[in-house]
């Protein structure tokens, strides 16, 4: 068995200052952001949709079929897309949010993956069972049960997903990583209309490679990409707002940052934001200034980040 304790970093309670403003710098999310908010009340407290009914629809009530479909789904969010597209940085921090949003704590759980072990029988899904046992006893406490009021919402984060739920027709998946599906499926569809204030979130590259059985479950599926123009012009207009920089310079590197090469793809947010933007600075330090010319070249020599080939996977 493993050592229970170790299968999670340290739990963080939201909302904090920090996770707060890197939710709010998160560009392009938006209406990913607005759905997040709506599924993640309804999934982890479906009484918040009686407020809403008794405002519009007054005969439905909380046993209501059309609000059952809802509540009885699987509390599994799943984020999928691109490599440096805001998937980790949204899953840790759109708790914040949501305990602003509905007034109360929000318990962020992050699985660590890396304690995947071995592959030794068993293994895999002793892992799974033991971190949602650990994960699911301290979110009933989240739900006082005798007025069904909702106190704390637990955030369990399943980050790199990808080995843990792909598909188990994958002729190069390990038996015990099948199990793990298996397990992962049993536990989530445990949660399914438990009352529990829980939900999952995985993140992974490979949405094509996932498991149709995981895909299936998911009560909402969140695509994130690359940047457009507008959103690398606001990435890097943050980043560079107190350097006085010529708007014709920033027009320039919108441009240098967009879609190029055969394959027709810009550079990622996290290319910008961990890579043009600390290499810039670095070009010109310690005796210059930042100019266009440096930054167009920094850019050049950069180039976007090989897009994740979904299909190759598969
Ligand atoms: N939408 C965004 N707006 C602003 N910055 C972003 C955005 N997405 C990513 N970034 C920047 O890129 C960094 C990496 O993002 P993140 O770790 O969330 O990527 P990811 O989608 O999880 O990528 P991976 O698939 O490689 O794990 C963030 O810390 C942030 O600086
Ligand atoms: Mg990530």
């Amino acid at each position: 068995m493993p050592d229970s304790t170790s299968l999670f970093h340290p739990v963080i309670t939201l909302p904090d200052d920090v996770r707060a403003e890197r939710y709010a710098r998160l560009v392009g999310l938006d209406a990913i952001k607005t759905r997040l908010r709506k599924e993640a009340a309804v999934l982890a407290d479906p009484s918040t949709l009686t407020t809403w009914a008794a405002k519009n629809h007054p005969k439905v009530k909380l046993d209501d079929h059309s609000i059952t479909l809802l509540s009885d789904r699987a509390p599994l969010l799943l984020f999928a897309g691109d490599v440096g597209s805001g998937k980790s940085a949204l899953a840790e921090s759109f708790g914040c949010d949501l305990a602003v949003r509905m007034g109360l704590e929000v318990e962020l759980w992050r699985l660590k993956l890396s304690t995947r072990g071995s592959g030794h029988v068993g293994e895999m899904t002793s892992l799974i069972s033991s971190a949602f046992e650990e994960v699911r006893s301290e979110a009933k406490l989240g739900r006082n049960y005798s007025t069904g009021k909702v106190t704390k919402i637990t955030i369990m984060v399943v980050d790199e997903a990808d080995a843990l739920a792909q598909s188990r027709e994958s002729t190069q998946m390990h038996h015990e990583d099948r199990a793990g599906v298996d397990a992962f499926l049993a536990e989530i569809d445990s949660l399914a209309g438990s009352g529990t204030p829980l939900l999952v979130v995985m993140c992974t590259n490979r949405l094509a490679a996932l498991d149709p059985a995981v895909k299936r479950r998911a009560a909402a599926i969140f695509e994130f990409g690359r940047p457009n123009d507008e959103q690398r012009r606001q990435v890097i207009t943050t980043a560079f707002k107190n350097y006085d920089l010529p708007a014709d310079t920033i027009d320039k590197l919108v441009i240098a940052t967009g879609a190029q090469g055969p394959h027709c793809y810009g550079f990622t947010y996290s290319d910008l934001t961990q890579r043009l933007v600390p290499s810039a600075i670095l070009a010109a330090y310690p005796d210059g200034a930042i100019t266009a010319d440096l930054l167009l070249t920094v850019a050049a020599e950069l180039g976007p980040t090989t897009a994740f080939d979904d299909q190759a996977s598969e």
